[in-house]
């Protein structure tokens, strides 16, 4: 969910503002992916080097997290939202750590959209903290093992990557379950993002043909005759 900062800073607000704004985005688009019939959203909040930001705007985005979480998860709830918060959480004030839990296990029956807000989360950090508890667990390392151990074991791998705020690059988010996602980059700053950018992202995303390593004639040769042109 990039470009906040640039949102604000193009208004003369400080850039917490532009991440408020994002908040509201956030709401808007989980609101699209539910109209839709998405059943998993994966958003980035908050990286592993978000840490390096000014201290002012790192204490402000944990404030930001406090508040969101107090005001969005009884919506969420009723909208049947299913809540996770992959990343590491030691590094986070306590009380907050406990909110994030608490969201969770509220939540966890709800089937309607599985929201997955990676907060203080990295793909190194992922596939290491992984790594870890398979070898804890006297398991041989193998692409089954480690993916059960992913912070993200409880959905399947992402069908579509979107970028927004004009950078092309992953900068550490799914990088073990990205392995044949599809990406889209959009110039739209974050805070702008909604329903129709998300429908030109889903647009795109259906002219992409998937073929996991296959030839086009293959993928071709097994769509049903229904499908074909
Ligand atoms: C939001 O956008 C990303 C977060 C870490 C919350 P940015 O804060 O990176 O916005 P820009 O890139 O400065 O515009
Ligand atoms: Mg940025």
């Amino acid at each position: 969910m990039d470009g906040n900062g640039r949102w604000a800073k193009q208004r003369y607000m400080p850039r917490i503002a532009g991440h408020k704004r994002g908040v509201d985005a956030l709401r808007a688009t989980v609101k699209a992916c539910i109209d839709r019939g998405i059943h998993v959203l994966s958003v980035f909040a908050f990286s592993s080097e978000n840490w390096n930001r000014p201290q002012d705007e790192v204490s402000g985005l944990m404030e930001l997290l406090g508040m969101a979480l107090s005001r969005e998860v009884p919506k969420l709830h009723e909208q049947g939202v299913q809540l996770h918060f992959p990343g590491d959480r030691s590094k986070l004030n306590p009380r907050v750590a406990e909110g994030l839990c608490r969201a969770e296990t509220h939540t966890s029956g709800n089937q309607r959209l599985v929201l997955n807000v990676c907060f203080n989360y990295g793909g190194r950090w992922d596939i290491c903290q992984a790594a870890t508890k398979v070898h804890a667990n006297g398991l041989p390392l193998t692409e089954a093992s480690l993916s059960e151990h992913m912070a993200l074991a409880h959905v399947s791998d992402p069908d579509l990557f979107i970028r927004t705020g004009g950078e092309m690059r992953v900068s550490n988010f799914l990088l073990w379950q990205m392995a044949y996602t599809e990406f889209y980059f959009s110039d739209v700053l974050w805070p702008d993002f909604g329903q129709s950018e998300l429908d030109a992202a889903l647009m795109a995303y259906q002219n992409r043909e998937r073929r996991f390593g296959r030839t086009s004639d293959q993928i071709l040769s097994e769509r049903p005759d229904s499908d074909k042109e």
